[in-house]
């Protein structure tokens, strides 16, 4: 079935061009003019852009975390995806020490393959590293695909691994053609931070940022770009929420290590004074890292704008208000993490971003989808619009305006981080290997239709564009 897309404004992360494009076995057959001979079906663009589909790189369906699981499973959270100009994810398989690792991605094949309406991959956590997970690895990136590995330098005594696990990871990561993912506070420094709050009867939410300050995140982020360093290894810091985290990096990157950073629109459009809502509505806003003081939202801006900060994830980790956030009434150490961003990443950054001046547009296109797809080998198959590339397309509305609600928004949880934030630019319709999966703003997805995806070795597609400084 050939479908054509005509009379749009084509965006790439290098070009802006007006031409139609071509769909054919869900591939991008031909971009060019005139090309309207046997497609069965039109579609007009006027006045639209025409994106590649964001890819998020960092999600957390159906995943069991603070004594509760995340409300968003593959179905609600891609679907929620969908709506909001994402037509890729990828997900955070979580593993148990001392188990063999293919049993977590067996587990996570499990919750997603019925399920997601978009095409969706895995990134695997390491919290230890011995033979057996050594002799693992090799054969889940050959035969999985899988080619980014977690560490936790934080969450002590559940998730957080130590120096050397991270190093080795690093070593391992370096040897088999992998990208190393890291969550970066000190975890024993905020553990004792919060232990002292809680003695001094210091409970409500507002304590989780006040325990996790922003030199903690420096600290992790300077020394897992050390070891970066000394392994030769590739390091991707995800949420980068402070000025000390953004030093760290950039450092790191002029020193010629490959050091690369992801921020979320949490950070860039809220702040630590949130956690102060009255009611226990503070918990809303309670992410590790934690929202910090508002000028730190013009150094991520900038440190998007300047390269020294290259992607945007959206962290997904959606948790009712009620019954789930709610557990940490009277403790703030026993609020679920995380909160509702995947359907909101796209459209926010938009606005926020290009609509605002700070970023260009093909900035906005490179660090929602292309810069993701090249680091996280999923290029040129997908991130942009190229003859042979998968036909995943975002028509979007860059004038009409909205208002983001939990009323209207399609994640499977009870309120909304971005209650009335007004934005500007939607996606109108959204299609995922050439089939609609948002036609004109209404879902007509399939669950189970969205494919696994195997990803390619780091570095053994093209680099990414830039050239480390
Ligand atoms: O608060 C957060 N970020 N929750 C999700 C888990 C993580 O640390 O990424
Ligand atoms: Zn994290
Ligand atoms: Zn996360």
């Amino acid at each position: 079935m050939k479908k054509l897309i005509t009379n749009g404004t084509i965006v790439t992360a290098a070009d802006m061009y007006e031409a139609d494009l071509l769909i054919e076995d869900g591939k991008i057959a031909a971009i060019g003019k005139n090309l309207g001979t046997g497609a069965e079906e039109v579609i007009d663009a006027r006045g639209a852009y025409v994106f590649p589909g964001g890819i998020d790189p960092h999600t957390h369906l159906d995943m069991p975390f603070g004594g509760t699981v995340t409300s968003d499973d593959f179905e609600t959270g891609t679907i929620a995806a969908a709506y909001g100009g994402t037509t890729s994810i990828i997900d955070f398989c979580l593993t148990n020490k001392g188990e063999p690792l293919k049993n977590a991605i067996q587990t996570w094949h499990e919750k997603s393959k019925s399920k997601a309406v978009i095409d969706y991959g895995f990134h695997l956590m390491i919290s230890e590293v011995n033979e057996q997970v050594l002799e693992e690895i090799p054969l889940i990136i050959e035969e999985e695909g899988i080619t980014s590995f977690k560490v936790f330098m934080a969450y002590k005594n559940v998730f957080q691994a130590d120096d050397e696990t991270l190093f080795r990871t690093l070593l391992t990561a370096k040897e088999h053609g992998a990208l190393v993912m890291v969550h970066a506070e000190n975890g024993d420094v905020i553990d004792f931070l919060v232990n002292k709050a809680l003695k001094e009867g210091n409970t409500a939410p507002i304590y989780h940022a006040l325990t996790r300050p922003p030199e903690v995140e420096g600290e992790a982020t300077g020394r897992a770009a050390q070891l970066t360093g000394i392994a030769g290894s590739q390091l991707y810091v995800v949420h980068v929420s402070c000025a000390e985290a953004v030093e760290k990096i950039d450092e790191a990157r002029k020193k010629g290590y490959q050091v690369w950073g992801e921020t979320c629109p949490q950070y860039l459009v809220l702040d630590q004074s949130y956690l102060e809502k009255p009611n226990f509505e503070g918990a809303k806003y309670v992410w590790s890292p934690p929202l910090r003081e508002k000028w730190n939202q013009e150094v991520l801006w900038n440190a998007l704008k300047n390269g020294q900060l290259q992607t945007l994830g959206s962290d997904q980790c959606s948790f009712n208000f009620k019954g789930q956030k709610e557990l940490g009434v009277g403790d703030f150490t026993k609020i679920p993490n995380g909160g509702p961003i995947i359907e909101d990443r796209f459209s926010l950054f938009f606005s926020e971003g290009v609509k605002k001046g700070r970023i260009s547009i093909n900035q906005f296109v490179d660090i929602v989808s292309t810069r993701i797809a090249k680091l996280f080998g999923l290029f040129p198959r997908k991130g942009t619009i190229a003859v042979g590339s998968d036909a995943d397309i975002v028509i979007f509305d860059p004038n009409k305006e909205r208002v983001i609600s939990a009323e209207t928004h399609h994640m499977n949880v009870d309120y909304s981080a971005f209650e009335g934030m007004k934005v500007t630019g939607e996606p109108i319709s959204v299609l995922s290997r050439g089939e609609f999966v948002i036609r004109e703003k209404e879902f007509v997805g399939k669950p189970g239709s969205g494919q696994y995806l195997k990803r390619a070795r780091f570095g053994s597609q093209e680099k990414p564009a830039e050239k480390v400084r």
